[in-house]
């Protein structure tokens, strides 16, 4: 086995906040139908768009935006989003690179997140809403100990039809204790 394909076998991946520089690869996750399809959103949005976001949103302490990496290589995009200082709880979000997929990133980017969202920042309850149809995803979620909440309805459109979304959430003491009944 070569040096290089040793690294890449071994060097865990890790969640880093959000650059200015890393712009770019968020402009190709968000201008792909595959990828906005279970965002619940067009794939069309403009580079200048994202970096007038990114300057507003500097500093806010109501999101959390973080580059999962793998041996340098950007992987994905992790967001704690609505981040409530009051009921201690906020939204989560995930997307790995199309040709990334399938390596065990989603579930490697979601722990991470669950470690900041709940040892960092002291929250209490980490909620998602996902695609009831996308079972890749649900299944990373239940296997991270998200439990559903619910299913809303007909809730948002995407790819010609309104879709139902599932609610789930995790709580800190869950979280933090797994033995705990
Ligand atoms: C959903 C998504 C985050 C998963 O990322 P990923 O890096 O491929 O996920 P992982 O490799 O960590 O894990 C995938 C798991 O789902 C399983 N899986 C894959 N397809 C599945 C399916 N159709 N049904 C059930 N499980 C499935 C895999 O076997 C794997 O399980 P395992 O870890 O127990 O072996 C990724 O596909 C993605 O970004 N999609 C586009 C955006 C998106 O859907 N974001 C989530 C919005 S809520």
């Amino acid at each position: 086995m070569s040096d290089a394909t040793s690294a890449e076998t071994f060097a865990a991946p890790r969640l880093r906040a959000l650059e200015r520089s890393d712009l770019a690869f968020v402009h190709g996750l968000f201008n792909d139908p595959d990828v906005m399809r279970y965002w619940f959103e067009p794939a069309h949005t403009t580079l200048a768009d994202l970096e007038d976001a990114f300057d507003r949103q500097r500093g806010s302490d109501h999101l959390r935006r973080f580059i999962l990496e793998t041996a340098g290589r950007r992987v994905g995009l992790v967001e704690l989003m609505y981040i409530d200082h009051v009921h201690r709880n906020c939204e989560f979000q995930i997307i790995i690179s199309p040709s990334e997929q399938g390596r065990g990133y989603a579930s490697a980017a979601t722990r991470g997140a669950l470690d900041f969202a709940f040892r960092a920042l002291n929250l209490h309850k980490v909620w998602l809403l996902v695609d009831t149809e996308n079972a890749a995803a649900v299944h990373v979620y239940e296997k991270s100990g998200f439990a559903v909440e619910g299913v809303l309805r007909q809730e948002f459109f995407a790819d010609g039809a309104y879709r139902d979304a599932t609610r789930m959430a995790i709580f800190a003491d869950d979280y933090l204790d797994p033995t705990r009944t």
